[in-house]
């Protein structure tokens, strides 16, 4: 009863009580789901990403991690093996088309931020929707297309709490009719993703797909986008190795797992606890076209279209 009050809390939920509470009823890791298998981690780099990289590389898995630059890699993995890096910003297109891959028994769509500046890529859509929507929609289309992913494997996107109190509103993406707000613009990013794990569920048969939060997490992207906010929670963030947990747990779960789901602390948990986030049925649809009319239309690979704003 106490531990349920905390939960609607949020606070003492999202926070490294809340994992350290909820992990009371984890049981370890089962290597041998994971072991000799090859993984794909966009934004391995650092923070959750490079968590789930290494717990991945503990049990004995092989991991391609992307990211833009390379600088964080050679830090986190000098002399680490069976792990290897694919430079890939997720915001440029032609990119994510063409870059060079292997064949995976798994994928974490990760890779995320919260930029202050308002980039407009293709003259549609702000970096953070460009980047951890469609550019992500594109590798895992592109993968799945080229049989890059074999059947049944798990595919996993990280989104946010920042979700929860976020509608989906595809009317501005490049905000030409409102001031850009990164804060909102991240959360209709994550908001976007959810949806779409479900509509790939029911759309896209032979995967795992799952979504999760990693609750409040203490790494670089979280203290460059809310520093006020991470100066107050301080010692109460999360390690990355406690946002990675769960991520970690659906890929050992694999086909134990109903797709579409989403989770938090290992937990299938309600995408809308309050109605006015509802989207309508033609809403989802238009993610979903939005996302299938790019996709056709970058068939035939374009260079990349930026324009830089303020
Ligand atoms: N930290 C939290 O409290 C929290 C809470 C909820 C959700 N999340 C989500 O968890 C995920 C990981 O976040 P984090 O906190 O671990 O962030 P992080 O430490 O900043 O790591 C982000 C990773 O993504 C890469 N990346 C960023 N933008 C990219 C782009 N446009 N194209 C390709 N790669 C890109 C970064 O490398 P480069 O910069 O070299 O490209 C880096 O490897 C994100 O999706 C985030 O939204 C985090």
């Amino acid at each position: 009863m106490f531990d349920k009050l905390k939960d609607y809390s949020i606070v003492y939920s999202f926070d490294q009580t809340g994992f350290k509470r909820h992990a009371r009823h984890f049981s370890a890791l089962n290597p041998t789901a994971v072991a000799g298998k090859h993984f794909l981690v966009t934004g391995g780099t650092r923070g959750i990403g490079e968590a789930v990289t290494r717990g991945l590389l503990d049990m004995g898995a092989r991991v391609t991690v992307t990211a833009r630059t390379d600088k964080d890699f050679n830090t986190a993995f000098a002399d680490v093996e069976g792990v290897h890096f694919v430079a890939l910003d997720l915001a440029d297109f032609a990119q994510v088309l063409t870059a060079s891959f292997g064949y995976f028994d798994g994928v974490v769509l990760n890779a995320g931020g919260m930029p202050d500046q308002l980039t407009i890529i293709d003259g549609q859509y702000d970096t953070i929707f460009a980047s951890q929507v469609v550019g992500h929609y594109f590798l895992m289309r592109r993968l799945i297309d080229e049989r890059r992913i074999k059947p049944r494997s798990p595919i996993h996107w990280v989104s946010s709490g920042g979700m929860y109190l976020q509608k989906l509103d595809l009317s501005d993406l490049s905000w030409q009719q409102k001031q850009y707000d990164k804060v909102k613009s991240y959360a209709n990013a994550k908001r976007a993703q959810v949806i779409l794990n479900q509509l790939l569920a029911q759309r896209i048969k032979g995967y795992v797909f799952s979504c999760s939060h990693p609750g409040w997490v203490g790494t670089a992207a979280l203290a460059e986008a809310l520093p006020g906010f991470t100066n107050k929670l301080g010692a109460r963030l999360r390690t990355p190795e406690q946002g990675a947990d769960t991520i970690l747990w659906c890929l050992e779960q694999g086909i134990k797992l109903k797709s579409g789901n989403f989770w938090f602390d290992r937990k299938s948990r309600k995408t809308h606890p309050f109605f006015w986030t509802r989207e309508r049925e033609a809403d989802r649809l238009a993610l979903w076209n939005l996302l299938e009319t790019a996709w056709h239309n970058h068939q035939s690979i374009e260079p990349r279209a930026e324009t830089s704003v303020n």
